[in-house]
């Protein structure tokens, strides 16, 4: 993505005093209640006891809530904050800093080869992602779940919630039933949390974000793809923890 036209400090002076509404105009933008399912199913299915000082990343962060979520379960966590986009790392930051949680910021681009020399090289315990690995092509989500897997200890655990399709003998009943469901995105919302955030900063923070590749995952991934993915990455135990209409939860180990 492009970079802002004000620097990180500038930035953050703008938000600073709305960095509340900004997450909340974000909870809804996210599914709401979905979205806080999500982040329990995955906080709760972490295979480690609360008191361990857990070294975790939440990719893609955004503003962070997967990882406060587990910070929430895991009192002592060291959490790695890893976002590509400076205004959403800086609601991250400055919601974070209100909360006394401590947490580094990593502006990394997950589609960048070399985004994890941002990181410590190994001998993390948990990586999270929330609805961040499909905006890549499948060749990037290949390269970063491997990645992942080189940086994760023994035993420690990658798990992501992303969106999912049925296989393709099931897909034009299924999406006849979802659109009878009530839908967890709305253009409304989408549109609310950017114009408000772009309005904060005072320039189009929308254009930065540049069109939505047609090469990238999207939603066109089934859950056996996104498991076939993790097991070619090396991961030996992997388990659906959620389905529902819009996506999968999964859980994978390194063993
Ligand atoms: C739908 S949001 C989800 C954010 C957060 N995980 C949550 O659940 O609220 C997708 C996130 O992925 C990030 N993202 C997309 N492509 C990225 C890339 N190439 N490198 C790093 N982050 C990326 C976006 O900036 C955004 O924060």
């Amino acid at each position: 993505m492009e970079q802002p036209p004000i620097d990180q400090s500038e930035l953050d002076a703008r938000i600073r005093d709305h960095t509340e509404e900004l997450l909340r105009l974000w909870w809804a933008e996210q599914g709401g209640a979905a979205k806080d399912r999500d982040l329990q199913i995955v906080s709760c299915s972490i295979p480690f006891p609360q008191q361990r000082v857990l070294r975790t990343i939440d990719l893609g962060c955004g503003p962070g809530d997967l990882g406060r979520a587990i910070a929430g379960a895991y009192p002592a966590a060291r959490v790695d904050f890893v976002d590509r986009d400076p205004l959403l790392l800086s609601i991250c930051r400055q919601v974070n800093q209100h909360a006394a949680l401590p947490g580094t910021y990593r502006q990394l681009d997950l589609s960048d080869e070399s985004w994890s020399q941002g990181l410590r090289a190994h001998g993390y315990d948990v990586i999270a992602a929330a609805n961040a690995i499909h905006w890549l092509t499948p060749m990037q989500a290949e390269t970063v779940l491997a990645d992942v897997y080189r940086l994760l200890d023994h035993g420690g655990v990658f798990l992501f919630a992303e969106p999912a399709v049925p296989e393709a003998p099931f897909a034009p009943g299924f999406e006849k039933w979802k659109a009878r469901q009530p839908p967890r995105y709305e253009a409304e919302n989408w549109k609310a949390f950017w114009g408000r955030a772009s309005s904060l900063v005072g320039y189009d923070h929308i254009r930065l974000l540049g069109a939505r590749a047609d090469s990238r995952i999207g939603d066109r991934m089934t859950a056996r793809g996104w498991i076939e993915l993790a097991k070619a990455s090396g991961f030996q135990t992997v388990d659906v923890l959620w389905r529902d209409a819009d996506g999968v939860i999964i859980a994978a180990q390194k063993n």
